[in-house]
């Protein structure tokens, strides 16, 4: 039976979220530049943003550079932003086609003014599409997000319009960067590397966590499914006991 055909339909996790990494050391086996395996880790980010939409996942979370990769070498740098504003560019059509909503957590107001300009260009573009959001973490880190929540609503008690006892989890996610989206089911890394890297730190506190040697360049639907799969041998307890879990 092909992997695709074991997935049970009606166990999805609605939300993916997934640390693309890997791209530098496939290009070094490649014994080609860095930047050629961000290249073709546009492939892989195309192939599962599809998978995931043809099955029903309604929210795909791809961490795509992070507060911490700007200490990257400005050449780099430089080429993932290019990289971004061309993919965006180029994937809006389709994106639009499949009822694809773009959106995007973290600091974006500090990305360069053209890859900005690309994505908010492709988050208003797509905004009342359906099927699938698909979000993209830019500038993003998880201790950078709580920081901004917690001065958020530390600025609303003093102003008096939050009582601080009134803090609770629904209203400190509200304050979040996700505020809306459902917290990830599933966490994927790929790699072989078994890190979180300043990912998500609130929302997947009750994740599943999956990974995956296989570089993400090489990375294809059925490495998708085959995550789904095992996410969907699981049991989630969420602190309670096998034989609670009817
Ligand atoms: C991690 O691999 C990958 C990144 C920091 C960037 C991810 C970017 C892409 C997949 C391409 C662009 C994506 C979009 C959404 C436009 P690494 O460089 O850390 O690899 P290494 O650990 O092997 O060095």
């Amino acid at each position: 039976m092909d992997l695709k055909s074991q997935i049970i339909l009606d166990k999805l996790p609605r939300h993916i979220a997934i640390i693309m990494d890997g791209n530098g050391r496939w290009a070094k086996q490649h014994g080609k530049p860095r930047v050629f395996g961000h290249r073709n880790g546009v492939k892989a980010v195309r192939e599962t943003t599809e998978a995931a939409a043809e099955l029903g996942i309604k929210y795909l979370t791809l961490y795509a550079f992070s507060t911490e990769n700007w200490k990257r070498p400005k050449m780099e740098v430089n080429a993932l932003m290019t990289l971004l504003v061309e993919t965006i560019k180029n994937e809006i059509e389709t994106l639009n086609k499949n009822d694809i909503r773009l959106h995007a957590i973290g600091d974006i107001a500090k990305l360069p003014k053209k890859s900005y300009i690309a994505l908010q260009q492709g988050i208003e573009i797509t905004k009342n599409n359906q099927r699938m959001t698909l979000i993209l973490a830019l500038n993003y880190s998880a201790k950078w997000e709580i920081l901004e929540a917690t001065r958020q609503l530390a600025l609303q008690a003093k102003s008096g319009l939050l009582q601080p006892e009134a803090i609770d989890e629904d209203v400190f996610a509200g304050a979040l960067s996700t505020k809306g989206i459902p917290d990830p089911e599933l966490l994927i890394r790929t790699s072989g590397e078994s890190r979180i890297s300043n990912f998500l730190l609130w929302q997947i506190a009750y994740s599943e966590l999956y990974f995956t040697p296989t570089l993400w360049p090489d990375f294809r639907k059925d490495h998708l499914y085959q995550a789904i799969i095992d996410f969907q041998h699981r049991e989630r307890r969420f602190g309670k006991i096998s034989e609670q879990l009817v």
